[in-house]
């Protein structure tokens, strides 16, 4: 165990996939490996008819479905289960938050904890401002007095819906917590790979000096999935993949991709800079968007429970993006996010300028550098070379230099990201979660693309299941360019 402060959990929305797939395994991990603060509570507040008992084994259950590495039956398990808790309360009524107010104030008492709380809200989009309103009324939101030093807040994804959805978001969350106690997830910022895009540009003298225009011809990121929406037919056909994996995801990797080094690496410093960046990429458009954007639709999609028989919703889209500042004038930037693609990959590929035309450059198997970030799977950094191929002829193929992590770390198995961002929140470390004025940037650019695209339905490209998307997308790249197969 260890010092950090004492706290309860509280969780808001108990029942729901994101508890049992990831917040219950990741809380539990953290528990048997010690990292949990040493006084500490789970209660979840939730509509359904449970007792304690019920939530525990309800628990149980979904950590043995959804982590079934971790034991169950032993007795770390037994104390684990003895920390949670369940209240039961409507979201939208006074009296259920005046109870759970109530109860946290008896179990601190209880335990002779400090009153320290921290929110989940693993709860539907449509019910964040009601449930932050509520928490502000019953002055959760504020640390009490003589008791406790925070009180914090963890919103999940989505955080908004476009522009004017995520500014009224924001709005009324800085009228009950101060922005130092908002937590807004993105769970890609936790995994390690993508937070050693950090370490890997400046903790190393090789490549900063050529990280830029002057060297770089352009950066791809990739995020596919070789799965389909899984159910979630219903939320996905609102949102579409631009909203579900580029506006966050993909954009946070570009942003740390492309910032200048912070001049810190606390939270503001190292989010000043990446605000700079979303800042810096040029808003396209209407008339480029044709040129610019591409969409697809896997084929099948319409066929999904939950999703409408003419649906035009993206399931594939590429983005190229060109950044106005100093450091990436003329390299562009292209984004890709799908879902039924060949692997599940999540990539940054750099490729470096061509050689000059002398020596080597005419000969076939000439290539440029490639820098790939593979964020996940096989976790690691490739740097393509050109290397003479053994023989009598000159002739030259692309090989790899390779760091993988499995390799370089072999006894340290890459945690979920989501037991490190509820550390770090419990922490108070906001590094790892975006900042209210990062999440508008993403939106200010997404939030046109969005709006253009929703009065051409036609350009929504079919393409077959397993493979890149639609062929279109080779279009955005330009001469001499092509995506890179993982
Ligand atoms: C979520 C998206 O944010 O990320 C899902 O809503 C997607 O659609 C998931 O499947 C992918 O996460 P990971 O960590 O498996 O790459």
């Amino acid at each position: 165990m260890n010092s950090l402060d004492p706290c309860t959990f509280v969780l808001f929305g108990a029942t729901g996939d994101l508890t049992q797939r990831k917040l219950g395994p990741a809380l539990y991990a953290l528990f048997r490996e010690g990292l949990l603060p040493a006084q500490f509570t789970i209660l979840a507040y939730a509509r359904r008819d449970k007792d304690d008992e019920v939530f525990r084994s309800d628990l149980k259950a979904s950590i043995e479905k959804h982590a079934p590495d971790l034991p169950t039956n032993d007795d770390r398990w037994r104390e684990f289960a003895a920390l949670c808790f369940y209240q039961r309360g409507e979201f939208d009524n006074d009296e259920g938050y005046a109870a759970l107010a109530q109860r946290l104030e008896a179990m601190d008492a209880e335990r002779g904890m400090p009153c320290n709380h921290l929110y989940y809200l693993a709860i539907p989009p449509e019910q964040y401002e009601m449930v932050i309103e509520h928490l502000g009324k019953a002055k959760l939101s504020q640390v009490k007095e003589g008791c406790g030093n925070w009180a914090r807040v963890i919103v999940e994804k989505p955080f908004g819906y476009d522009i004017d959805t995520a500014r009224r978001l924001n709005h009324t969350i800085l009228r009950r917590f101060s922005e130092d106690q908002v937590y807004r997830i993105d769970h890609y910022l936790g995994k390690e790979t993508v937070q050693n895009i950090l370490v890997f540009r400046f903790a190393n003298e090789l490549f900063e000096p050529l990280w830029n225009r002057n060297f770089i011809d352009h950066v791809q990121i990739t995020v596919a999935e070789n799965i389909g929406v899984e159910g979630r037919g219903g939320y996905f056909n609102e949102a579409g993949i631009a909203r579900d994996m580029l506006q966050n995801h993909a954009l946070q990797i570009l942003s740390l991709v492309a910032m200048e080094p912070p001049v810190a690496l606390d939270a503001h410093a190292v989010r000043d800079e990446k605000v700079k960046v979303l800042r810096a990429i040029r808003p396209l458009s209407p008339d480029q968007m044709p040129h610019a954007t591409v969409r697809g639709q896997y084929d099948g999609y319409r066929a999904e429970e939950g999703v409408p028989p003419e649906s035009a919703t993206e399931t594939y889209a590429a983005l190229r993006l060109q950044l106005d500042n100093w450091r990436w004038g003329g390299t562009p930037f292209f984004l890709r996010a799908g879902k039924y693609l060949p692997h599940r990959v999540t990539e940054v590929a750099v490729t470096f300028k061509p050689i000059p035309q002398v020596l080597f450059a005419h000969l076939q198997g000439a290539r440029p550098n490639v820098l790939v970030i593979r964020v996940q799977p096989n976790e690691g950094i490739f740097l393509q070379v050109g290397a003479k191929e053994p023989g009598p002829a000159m002739r030259l193929k692309p090989v790899d230099m390779e760091f993988t992590y499995k390799e370089a770390f072999p006894n340290a198995p890459i945690a979920d990201a989501y037991e490190r961002l509820l550390l770090d929140a419990i922490r108070g470390d906001a590094s790892l979660f975006a900042r209210g004025d990062e999440v508008e940037e993403a939106w200010n650019l997404l939030t046109p693309i969005l709006a253009a695209w929703r009065d051409r339905p036609a350009d929504v490209h079919p393409y077959f299941k397993g493979t890149w998307g639609p062929a279109k997308a080779n279009d955005l790249l330009g001469e001499g360019r092509e995506w890179r197969e993982p």
